[in-house]
Order: structure tokens, then C-alpha cells, then sequence
């Protein structure tokens, strides 16, 4: 812990960092080391937000505290989310330039000089790439995992207004009055704030890339990288929508999209593998509710997710519901079909289809994930 001098205590910092974290207890230390490493020239504070991790994370931060000034914990108690975190790290900062990095040392601190002069030379945000020359993705594991970022990487350059090469990239450097004047045009619920963020700055915001090498976790578990490309999906529905819709509806229709692909998929597998008909509905149908509890827990219900056995009892719930929904379902497209429609099984279909999602939810976002 080296301050230059005892004056410098009394300087305010000219850059936070935003460290959001939940079971992040073992890499507290290391990350603020690193970072004392890199920035021994600048003014800086770094600001864990903590989930009140049940690792203690927290107490980790406020005893490094007690002895360096420039580090600090906001707590929150009751509630989860990445997006939220990194909005709450910002709004308890007052310096001129923010930062945002994952908190498990998979973001290159060493770059962050470098990101420092990029703001100093005129731009307003600039954001760290493992896809420009330079760059490297090597702490994601497998190749599915690459396929679907590589993927989600590509939606995201269809609607976003500012060219970028690696707008999931979850690490970034701003002006702090720049994201004060977007805050009212944050969707808040979003998933990934970077995204929201870009999506949002005016259209001639100057932004950079610099390259950096994503570096694999060492200490703690990560978050499934499968619904990245949903999580975008809801974004970019919300975007089409023009928020009229609360995005968590649009998460739970959207997974529930999925949930009939699944169906349909392993229902023909059953066929094919000699199954009867009933038969090989009820494992689609099975498999489908699976699928589908598992995606709203890690997508929808992200912030609430269940763990352990609230998640079994949960499930257990969310089955029950599905199927009440399925009867819901057959029994509006039976009534549509025959007393209002004519004959269209489409338009039957689809109602009987619009009943079930809205009871699902309804019923799901009331009992199962409260
Ligand atoms: N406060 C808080 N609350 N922090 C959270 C929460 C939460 O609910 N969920 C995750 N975090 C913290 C983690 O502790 C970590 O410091 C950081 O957010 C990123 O979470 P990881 O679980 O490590 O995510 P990842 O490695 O799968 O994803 C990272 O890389 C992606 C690119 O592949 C993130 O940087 C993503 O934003 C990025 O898209
Ligand atoms: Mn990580």
C-alpha cells in the first residue's frame, strides 16, 4: 500500500473504478494489488458493489479499507443484478472519468493507462475489445461458448449505432457526465450495461477500442455465457417495442419461444426413436418445462434467481403452472376455433398461445420468483 505522499490523501480521485461483484471474496485482494500496480500515477479510487455475497466479500473490501483510502464497498442488501450494480457504483462516484471491471481478474487491469490517455486525448468512452488487433478471447472456455459470443457480437452490430467490434465486452472507461446525462434514457432493467449504454449516448459520441487480452477465472464460478444471445434478443425486442412491454415479459415470451423449438425438436427425436405419439409428447413437453425453468432462472429471473433446493421447489411449481397453461392454452384455441374464428385454427392457435404466455407469467413472476 504505497500513497505517494500523506497529501495525496487529501486529493479526490480523478477516476473510480466500478468493481461490481457477488462471491468474489478470494480476488478482492489481488484486484486491488493490480490495480495499485498499474495506476501508481493517477488518482484513483476503486468502488465494489456487492450483492451481500454469502462469501463475505464485503468484509473483505472494508478491511483493506480500513487502511487505504481509496478503496470503498457499496452493499446492497436484498438485491441482485449486474446492470443495477454498475448504475449504483457510478452514481456514488464524483470523478470526471469511470470505470467498469468484472471483479474475478478477467479484465486487464494494465490497460487501463492506456484507456485513461485515449479520455485525455478527447474521447468520451472507450471500451476494451478482445476483437480488435491486440485483443484475445482466450479466457472463454470452449468452442460453443465462442460460437454463441461470436454470434451475439454480430446481432449486436446490425442495431448499434456506434461501430464496435466487441460490444459485450463488459469493460469499458467513460466521462462521468456523459453517462450522467444518458441515466434517464437507461432501460435499468438491461442485462448488459455496456450495451445499454452504447445504445443510448448520442449518435456522435466519440468512442474508442482498445485491445485486451480476456484472461481465464482463476478464483470463483462465472455465469453461463448461452444467454447472451437471448439477453440481447430481449434488448433488441425492447428497442422494436419502444419499451411498451416490461422487458421481463419480452425475456419470459422469448424463452418460452425457445421452449417450442425444444418441444418440437425432442419430440421428433422420440418419434424417430420409435416412441408412440403420447409418448414422445409428454417428453417434449417434459424437457421443454425444463429448458425453459432453467432459462427464466438465469435470464428473466436473474436477479432472483433460485439456488439449491428453492430451485427444485420452484421447478416443481413452474411445472404445475406450464401445464395448467397448457390446458389454458387447448381450451382458448378449442373456444376461439369454434365459437369466434370459424374455422381458423391459426388465429385459434396463436390466441390459445397469447393465454398461455400471459398466464405463465403472470402466475410465474407472482409465486415462483417473487
Ligand atoms: N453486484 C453484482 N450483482 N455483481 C455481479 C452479479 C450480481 O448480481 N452477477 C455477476 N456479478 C459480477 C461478478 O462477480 C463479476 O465480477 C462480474 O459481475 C462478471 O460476472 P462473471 O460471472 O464473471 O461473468 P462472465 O465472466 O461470464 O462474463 C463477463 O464476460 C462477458 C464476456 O464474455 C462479463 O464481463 C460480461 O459482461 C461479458 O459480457
Ligand atoms: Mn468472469
Amino acid at each position: 500500500m504505497t500513497l505517494r505522499s500523506e497529501e495525496d490523501l487529501l486529493l479526490p480521485a480523478r477516476l473510480s473504478i466500478i468493481v461490481p461483484c457477488y462471491n468474489e471474496a478470494e480476488n478482492v485482494a489481488p484486484m486491488v494489488a493490480a490495480l495499485s500496480r498499474v495506476l501508481a500515477e493517477e488518482y484513483w479510487e476503486v468502488i465494489f458493489v456487492d450483492d451481500n455475497s454469502p462469501d463475505g466479500t464485503s468484509a473483505r473490501v472494508s478491511d483493506i479499507a480500513k487502511n487505504d483510502p481509496r478503496v470503498r464497498v457499496v452493499r446492497r442488501v436484498g438485491r441482485r443484478g449486474l446492470s443495477s450494480a454498475v448504475i449504483e457504483g457510478f452514481l456514488s462516484s464524483s470523478a470526471t472519468y469511470v470505470a467498469v471491471m468484472d471483479g474475478d481478474l478477467q479484465h486487464d487491469e494494465s490497460v487501463l493507462p492506456k484507456m485513461l490517455a485515449a479520455l485525455d486525448a478527447g474521447s468520451q468512452m472507450v471500451v476494451g475489445s478482445r476483437h480488435v488487433e491486440g485483443g484475445d478471447n482466450a479466457g472463454l472456455a470452449g468452442h460453443w461458448r465462442h460460437l454463441l459470443s461470436d454470434t451475439g457480437i454480430r446481432a449486436a452490430q446490425v442495431v448499434l449505432p456506434h461501430p464496435l467490434t466487441d460490444p459485450m465486452s463488459g469493460f469499458f472507461v467513460m466521462r462521468r457526465d456523459l453517462f450522467t446525462a444518458t441515466l434517464p434514457k437507461l432501460s435499468g432493467t438491461g442485462f448488459k450495461i455496456l450495451l445499454d449504454l452504447v445504445m443510448s449516448v448520442p449518435k456522435e459520441t466519440r468512442i474508442t477500442e482498445v485491445p485486451f487480452v480476456f484472461r481465464p477465472r482463476v478464483a470463483g464460478e462465472s455465469k453461463l455465457d448461452v444467454v447472451v444471445l437471448l439477453q440481447f434478443a430481449t434488448m433488441l425486442l425492447d428497442k422494436l417495442t419502444h419499451g411498451w412491454l416490461p422487458t421481463r415479459f419480452l425475456a419470459f415470451a422469448l424463452v418460452g419461444l425457445v421452449g417450442v423449438i425444444v418441444n418440437v425438436a425432442v419430440m421428433q427425436l422420440a418419434r424417430v426413436s420409435g416412441m408412440d405419439f403420447s409418448q414422445s409428447q409428454l417428453i417434449g413437453t417434459a424437457v421443454a418445462i425444463l429448458t425453459n425453468f432453467l432459462l427464466n432462472n438465469r435470464l428473466t429471473y436473474h436477479d432472483r434467481r433460485l439456488k439449491g433446493a428453492r430451485m427444485w421447489r420452484g421447478f416443481a411449481l413452474f411445472a404445475a403452472v406450464c401445464s395448467v397453461g397448457v390446458f389454458a392454452n387447448i381450451g382458448v384455441a378449442r373456444m376461439v376455433l369454434h365459437d369466434l374464428g370459424h374455422g381458423h385454427w391459426d388465429r385459434a392457435s396463436a390466441a390459445g398461445a397469447v393465454i398461455g404466455v400471459v398466464w405463465n407469467y403472470a402466475v410465474s413472476s407472482t409465486l415462483i420468483w417473487r
